[in-house]
């Protein structure tokens, strides 16, 4: 286990990086700055859990995580870039500000990290985690968006190891589908994950041991290890993978297309009470203004009336006085 290292977390609030930070935190003398944007529930944990709340998705963002880790622990033994997020759906449109936001959260900021951690480090010796994905070295429909980010980390890890200081250990983890927040955030409409999928906690605890073991990649599921070299040397077994998962982004395609028609129905028939509410509406207010009117007529004809009478008892009045 880890021990006696100043950890900063990012993605601590929940799934994989939760798991992780649960590990971390058992370390004798470990001391973690656990990064998400909720953090609230995560106050308790100890008093080596030090929560953060930050947006990781800008240089600003990973800026201050940084500042917080320097005044808290001055170096940075190791720091785990984990945080990040999916989009599940047919790539046909686009949502640009979600394209933004998704690279600019599980691909920038994350080099951005390697940048300022070469800086902090300044020559001694680091630990650099990355979580990318399988989906980094396996593109997955329904992932388009999402596998590009992770296949660009994919590349710059690649890269940078022949560029990064000897004393510099680069660990990073490739989970196949794990079962945590990350299918929720995908898509508010459900959907079948990938095959196979694993245990937060089960991903978390390999990743550790990677990184304790100075592992430069972390591949939690063996069966996909095995899958992966008999897709390489029979790639027809790709192509029947590939056909399941299309077929399911096919069914989640049919589901979205009746959640869609569902809602035009609810918003047809919410127009329709509408209608029916702003005709019954001007009905009652034509019944009012009718009503208005004919008592305002006969309030009139009344006064008029009561006018004439008062005239004529004046004029009897009159007449009395004048001796007529
Ligand atoms: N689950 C899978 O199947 C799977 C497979 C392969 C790779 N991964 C990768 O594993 C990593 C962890 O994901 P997960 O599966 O554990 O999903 P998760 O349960 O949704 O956790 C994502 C974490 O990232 C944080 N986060 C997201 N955007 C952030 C931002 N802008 N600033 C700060 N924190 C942010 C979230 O916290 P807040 O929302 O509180 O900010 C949360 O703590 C991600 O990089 C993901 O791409 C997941």
């Amino acid at each position: 286990m880890l021990e006696n290292k100043t950890i900063v977390l990012t993605g601590a609030s929940s799934g994989i990086g939760l798991s992780v930070l649960k590990l971390l935190k058992e370390g004798r003398g470990n001391r973690i700055l656990a990064v998400a944007r909720h953090v609230d529930h995560l106050a308790g944990m100890g008093d080596n859990v030090i929560p953060f709340a930050c947006d990781i998705s800008t240089r600003e963002g990973v800026d201050t995580v940084f500042a917080k880790g320097e005044e808290l622990f001055g170096k940075i033994d190791i720091f785990y870039a984990n945080a990040g997020f999916p989009y599940y759906e047919e790539f046909n449109y686009t949502d640009w500000d979600r394209v933004d936001a998704m690279f600019r959260t599980n691909t920038i900021s994350p080099i951005y990290t390697y940048a300022k951690y070469i800086r902090h480090l300044g020559g001694r010796p680091g630990i650099l985690a990355y979580t990318i994905s399988a989906i980094g070295e396996m593109a997955m429909p329904g992932y388009a968006i999402y596998s590009a980010s992770k296949f660009a980390m994919n590349g710059f890890q690649q890269a940078i190891r022949l560029e990064k200081p000897e004393n510099l250990q680069i660990t990073c983890l490739y989970p196949v589908a794990t079962d945590t927040n990350f299918f929720k955030v995908a898509n508010s409409v459900e959907f079948e994950k990938p095959f196979p999928v694993q245990d937060p906690d089960h991903v978390a605890k390999k990743m550790v041991e990677g990184i304790e073991k100075g592992a430069e990649r972390v591949s939690p599921s063996k069966l996909f290890g095995v899958a992966k070299v008999l897709m390489g040397v029979a790639p027809p077994v790709r192509t029947v993978y590939w056909n399941l998962e299309t077929a399911k982004l096919n069914r989640f395609k049919k589901r979205l297309a009746d959640v869609h028609e569902h809602i035009q129905k609810d918003v047809q028939v919410i127009e329709e009470k509408r209608q029916e509410v702003r005709q019954a509406v001007a009905e009652k207010r034509q019944e009012v203004h009718q009503a208005l009117s004919e008592t305002e007529q006969a309030a009139r004809r009344d006064l008029e009336q009561k006018a004439a009478h008062i005239r004529e008892e004046f004029e009897e009045i009159k007449d009395k006085i004048h001796g007529n």
